[in-house]
């Protein structure tokens, strides 16, 4: 076991924590506040910020859109260089958040932003971001990546960069009450895979990973469960924390990590706008019975440990079948018909795309060639 670990997020949790802001953000900052397509405005988050900038100098960008594009993006670019923009202030979800981290790194950047995505431009300085959640699942208001796409070519690629990590995240449970409830589950899902990204790999005997991974699927394993009471503060406290601790750096520290769903599902987000989550959960089942031999032994201790099975010689593949069942206790469905062609050509296209974006030997042993996506994908498609 060999890492560094810090995470220098701030994190304001809990009712009315909005108003910690203005503190937050030095008054002499000129700044932008990035959001989507209006839910802010909705719930009352929009006018907390408001009341809590009155003495700040700030404009607005509006319009992120789920699975930001960089055509959108790029707008807001243009605004923080030619206003001197000096503080970001995204309000929302992973999407808000992820573009407001391409738009403090690219507003630094004298090319095309998407260079940052290309591997291209590595980003040395950023803007200085804090973002304010209103949607628990992706981890992004506390940790260091950000998923673009770009809408002309149906390119949804990530980056990372200590430089774009937000410097607070403003958690309030209450602004999760207007989640629709598709929202919600596709919250609990992504948090869940984060997980499994993290942990369901190989032994390495990494005690406190692999115990806080399984107490925070345990967590959303009873939340999903108890999904009929989500309309309680206690739920949706519990849902923000776990969301954002599956995936802020610390379970994933000096351990072997896959990424393979996430990957193989960016795709299916890019080619037919599938809500990420959800591209998820039709890759990940198929995936796991496809690597069963290289992940039995983490599959066998999860199936223990978090879904209290009795040991047997199929308990891997159980312990798929469990996960399964998880996403579709939650209405989730693991399989998908890409609208207007045959399985066997949408199984095509997202490995063309696959093989565009060099996402070739994917997985903890880069096992995940295109033959085997190609598997995965056949499995999941009907
Ligand atoms: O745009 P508005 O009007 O705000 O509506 C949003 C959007 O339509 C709505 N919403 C958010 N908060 C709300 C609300 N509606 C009512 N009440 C509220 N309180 O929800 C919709 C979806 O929002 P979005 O931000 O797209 O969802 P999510 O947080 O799931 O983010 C998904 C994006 O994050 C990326 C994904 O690829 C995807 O692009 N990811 C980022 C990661 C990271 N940075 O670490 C990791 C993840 O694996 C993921 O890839
Ligand atoms: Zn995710």
């Amino acid at each position: 076991m060999q890492f560094t670990y810090v995470n220098p997020t701030q994190i304001y949790f809990g009712q009315q924590q909005i108003a910690a802001i203005t503190q937050a953000i030095p008054r002499q900052h000129k700044v932008l506040i990035i959001y989507g397509g209006g839910s802010i405005k909705h719930n009352g988050v929009y006018q907390q910020v408001v009341d809590a900038l009155q003495e700040h100098t700030w404009l607005e960008f509006s319009g992120v859109e789920p699975n930001p594009t960089k055509e959108t993006l790029d707008k807001a670019v243009a605004i923080v260089k030619q206003q001197e923009i000096d503080f970001i202030l995204a309000v929302g979800g992973g999407s808000v958040i992820d573009g407001s981290k391409y738009v403090a790194a690219a507003a630094k950047h004298s090319g095309d932003g998407w260079d940052i995505m290309l591997g291209k431009h590595r980003v040395t300085d950023a803007t200085p971001i804090g973002a304010i959640l209103t949607l628990p699942a992706t981890g992004s208001e506390s940790n260091s990546g950000a998923v673009i796409t770009k809408a002309a070519t149906q390119d949804k690629l990530s980056f990372l960069s200590p430089y774009v990590q937000p410097k607070f995240a403003v958690m309030d449970p209450d602004v999760m009450k207007t989640l629709p409830e598709r929202q919600l589950v596709n919250g609990l899902v992504d948090a869940w895979v984060h997980i499994c990204e993290q942990y369901l790999t190989y032994p390495t005997q990494a005690m406190v990973q692999d115990g806080y991974a399984e107490a925070l699927l345990k967590n959303l394993l009873v939340l999903g469960k108890d999904f009929a009471q989500r309309d309680n503060d206690a739920w949706r406290a519990n849902l923000m924390w776990t969301a954002n601790q599956a995936l802020n750096g610390l379970i994933g520290s000096g351990v072997p990590q896959d990424w393979a769903t996430h990957m193989i599902g960016h795709e299916l987000t890019a080619l037919w706008q599938v809500d990420h989550a959800r591209s998820l959960a039709i890759v990940q089942p198929a995936l796991l019975r496809n690597q069963l031999a290289a992940k039995k032994a983490k599959l066998e201790q999860m199936g223990q440990r978090v879904f209290n099975l009795a040991p047997s010689e199929d308990l891997a593949l159980r312990t798929i079948d469990a996960i399964e069942a998880f996403y579709h206790q939650l209405n989730v469905d693991t399989q998908f018909s890409a609208p207007d062609m045959t399985a066997e050509q949408a199984v095509d296209k997202v490995i063309e795309q696959l093989e565009v974006h060099g996402m070739v030997a994917l997985g903890e042993h880069q096992a995940i060639t295109l033959e085997q996506s190609r598997d995965i994908l056949t499995q999941a498609f009907i």
